[in-house]
């Protein structure tokens, strides 16, 4: 690929002089992980010697016998033919003045183990050599580099994959058997690590142990979470520990993890019978809940705990109401949040994909900056789809995208709305949650193209995908939107409608990125161009009476909270939305793309008591009832356990992924009520619009931004609200209330609905009418 990529290699000047090294005692993918080795005298140690160390492959570096740092899963993923990051460690406590020992260990990773599910496996991704890449800096000067003049041998870790798991034989020893060879390498797509790094977070203990008929340990952690096990055990040499791993239970009480579909991520270390041995993987990681123990060969299990990772760390928000389940909802998107976030935002931990979908990114990208400093996970993220966008401007359905190199094994995975408009959408996000106008003026040349691309499917405004996967332009619609009983059907949007929708908004949020960096020529046009798609939109998708042509409950939501329907035909509209609630009883019947437009669109057209109605019901399809149903992340599906006990469909039934979690927006900045200015971004200025849901009986939350803490909580007497606001030091708070909360009164003394809130404490009372919110919820209010 000879022209240069958007988001290639920004790597600050370093001057490399090491080589990328191929340890010659590898055999390629899925074999024994190889180290490569250098002995090196020092006479003495500076105090500033920096290792700055890479690896095609993931790599664990030893020096004199001791880790370097504590990250996991180095280098860490990214599109690493345009883009490979690097670590630098401060490494002088480790060296010594006289003989020192420096080993880098290497296995697949992302890099080459199998990427991609069983109808389309690839290996070797980026490349089939795993190789090193360190060099030894002090004052400037160079100590030690990578060359060929290291040696190589072969390593305990038997077999690693991202999927597969690991097999580690603690009987096997480093033994130096062959050399390196250098393998060609660009320096120039070097970049530091653009993000925190993957680290542990705190053990989950053990919950619950049992042994089953065939007298295997079971334990339950209680906590469904990324990360791996660790184990604590005793036995002679060549004894034996399986460890499976399942998100679920099924009916029975019985392990299943037939959803993992072809990821064995499975653990099989053989003892070196040296006394009391301690396990983890090392380059591997699994979705789970539950591990089922193996013991062969009278290998003792001594203790066992799960250790999550993520590369987010610190929850940065509380939200607490007086419904439980609720509560728990938002714990269990932190949790998938925490699960999804291992260097790239991926569709779930467990499985054979675990890759970074766009369209899940798009819809929980401001969920995740409410719950983690997310703002380098997402820029690093967005320069790997920036180096994967295709020429003709479409967005991959994955990035770091497995297939860019192996279209001719995986074509045409790519250019879906919904999905692609991620390039738009965070970016945005980020501008919103951050006050980040870099990554807007970074990212507008790849948004534009897109929306170019976008319109190029049918070269006009209105978007009609064809319907197979493989042709271009084919979209995935609104995901998983659930059709209701078989017999008869709920209406779901149309693949035209929603790519529509899509285009408005990728081109309406491309021209406020463009104004917003000054970009008059390409505002203008996208603003055009959005006028073009709403028109064509009005024209081809809504009646005269002011139904929209497929009439469910996605289409109402997207075009009500996208401000695409004509003034005078909203209340018509409205009650339209209304009724597909009333035929789905009072439930949800909206998927990927439609589920976070619902309950803000509900709020939008005054339905504030049939948003409480549907988000608080436990039935399926429901946030509440995986709730209910014992979930501690967020499901795939709504129905991913049926109300019997039953498991829905093994072949994508992922108990651990963040998309649903994306109602947590909502959480936020409608129930708790606070939410970035966008007129003083990164929450300079906080807009406080409360929307009180009487029966969550109270709501505290709080969100730490950059500018400080940001705090909101009411509570209920009677009719009566209390609402109390913290707004941080520097920044300044817009108070909007609703019409409909009567006699507003401000730190005691009467208000008109809008107030400025300066930094501090502040007491808000109103009252909401119950009668109101009744009549509206039976539809007599339009
Ligand atoms: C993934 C989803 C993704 C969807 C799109 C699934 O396999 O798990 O996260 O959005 O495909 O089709």
């Amino acid at each position: 690929m000879a022209q240069s990529r958007p988001g290639k290699g920004l790597s600050q000047h370093v001057n490399w002089q090491a080589e990328m090294i191929h340890p010659l005692s590898d055999g390629g993918v899925e074999t024994p992980a190889s180290f490569v080795r250098k002995r090196f005298p020092l006479d003495a140690v500076a105090g500033d010697e920096t290792l700055l160390i890479s690896a095609q492959g993931l790599y664990i570096c030893f020096i004199n016998g001791q880790r370097v740092g504590h990250d996991l899963l180095t280098p860490g993923w990214t599109s690493y033919d345009a883009r490979l990051a690097y670590q630098t460690y401060p490494v002088a406590d480790l060296l010594t003045a006289g003989e020192n020992t420096i080993d880098i260990w290497l296995a697949d990773g992302w890099y080459r183990s199998q990427m991609m599910w069983a109808k389309h496996p690839i290996w070797n991704c980026w490349g089939d050599k795993i190789a090193a890449f360190a060099q030894i800096e002090s004052a400037g000067t160079l100590v030690l580099a990578t060359d060929a003049t290291w040696t190589s041998g072969l390593l305990p870790v038997r077999k690693s994959g991202i999927y597969f798991g690991e097999t580690f034989d603690a009987r096997i020893t480093l033994d130096e058997t062959h050399g390196v060879e250098t393998v060609a390498f660009d320096t120039s797509i070097l970049i530091p690590h653009e993000t925190a790094p993957v680290r542990e977070l705190e053990a989950l203990p053990v919950a619950r142990q049992w042994q089953d008929d065939e007298g295997r340990t079971l334990v339950d952690f209680g906590q469904n979470s990324a990360g791996y096990v660790v184990l604590t055990l005793a036995g002679s040499a060549g004894s034996r520990v399986l460890v499976e791993h399942a998100e679920i239970l099924d009916k029975n009480g019985v392990f299943n993890n037939a959803n993992l579909r072809t990821a064995k991520a499975q653990l099989d270390y053989t003892l070196s019978g040296a006394g009391e041995e301690h396990y983890r993987p090392l380059f591997s990681f699994q979705g789970f809940r539950y591990a089922r123990i193996t013991l062969e060969g009278g290998a003792e299990l001594k203790a066992i705990k799960s250790i999550p990772i993520s590369s987010v760390h610190e929850p940065k928000s509380t939200f607490e109401s007086g419904n439980p389940l609720v509560d728990r909802l938002v714990l269990n998107t932190l949790w998938s949040q925490r699960a999804n976030f291992i260097e790239v935002p991926t569709d779930c931990p467990q499985r054979d994909e675990r890759l970074g979908w766009t369209g899940d990114a798009q819809v929980f990208a401001s969920t995740a900056c409410y719950l983690h400093d997310s703002h380098t996970f997402w820029r690093k993220w967005l320069r790997d789809v920036m180096v994967d966008q295709r020429l003709d401007g479409a967005i991959p359905h994955v990035s770091p995208d497995p297939t860019r190199l192996h279209e001719d094994k995986v074509p045409g995975f790519y250019g879906s709305t919904g999905w692609g408009d991620a390039i738009c959408v965070v970016p945005w996000t980020l501008y919103l949650h951050y006050g980040d106008s870099d990554v807007l003026a970074e990212t507008l040349p790849a948004m534009e193209k897109w929306v170019d691309f976008v319109w190029s499917i049918s070269n006009g405004p209105i978007v009609k995908p064809p319907r197979l996967r493989k042709h271009r332009g084919a979209t995935f619609g609104d995901w998983l939107q659930p059709g209701g009983p078989s017999e008869k059907p709920l209406p779901t949007i149309g693949d035209d409608a929603a790519a529509t929708i899509y285009l408005f908004i990728a081109s309406t949020l491309t021209a406020k990125a463009a104004r917003t960096i000054g970009n008059e020529a390409v505002a203008q046009r996208m603003e055009q161009r959005a006028d073009v798609v709403k028109a064509a939109f009005r024209e081809e998708f809504v009646t005269k009476k002011g139904r929209l042509v497929y009439d469910d409950q996605t289409s109402y939501a997207l075009a009500i909270l996208y401000d695409l329907l004509p003034e005078e035909q909203i209340a018509a509209a409205s009650s339209y939305f209304r009724e597909t609630i009333e035929r789905a009883e009072g439930k949800i019947g909206t998927g990927f793309i439609g589920t976070p437009a619902l309950l803000p669109a509900l709020v939008k057209i005054g339905a504030y008591d049939l948003a409480e109605a549907v988000f608080l019901q436990e039935e399926v399809p429901g946030w509440l009832y995986q709730v209910k149903t014992g979930a501690t992340t967020i499901w795939e599906r709504w129905d991913a356990i049926r109300a019997d006990g039953g498991v829905f469909d093994a072949a994508m039934n992922s108990y651990n992924h963040y998309a649903y979690g994306a109602v947590c927006q909502w959480l936020f900045e409608a129930a708790a009520g606070f939410r970035p200015d966008p007129e003083n971004p990164g929450f300079k200025s906080i807009i406080f619009e409360p929307v009180i849901l009487p029966r969550l009986g109270k709501v505290e939350a709080h969100h730490d931004a950059a500018v400080g803490r940001i705090a909101a909580a009411w509570q209920l007497d009677g009719e009566k609200v209390t609402y109390r606001v913290s707004v941080p030091e520097g920044t300044e708070g817009r108070l909007i209330l609703a019409d409909r909360y009567a006699a507003p009164v401000l730190n005691g003394k009467p208000i008109t609905h809008t107030a400025t809130l300066p930094p501090g404490d502040h007491t808000v009372e109103f009252s909401y009418s119950s009668a109101q919110n009744a009549a509206e919820k039976s539809g007599q209010l339009a």
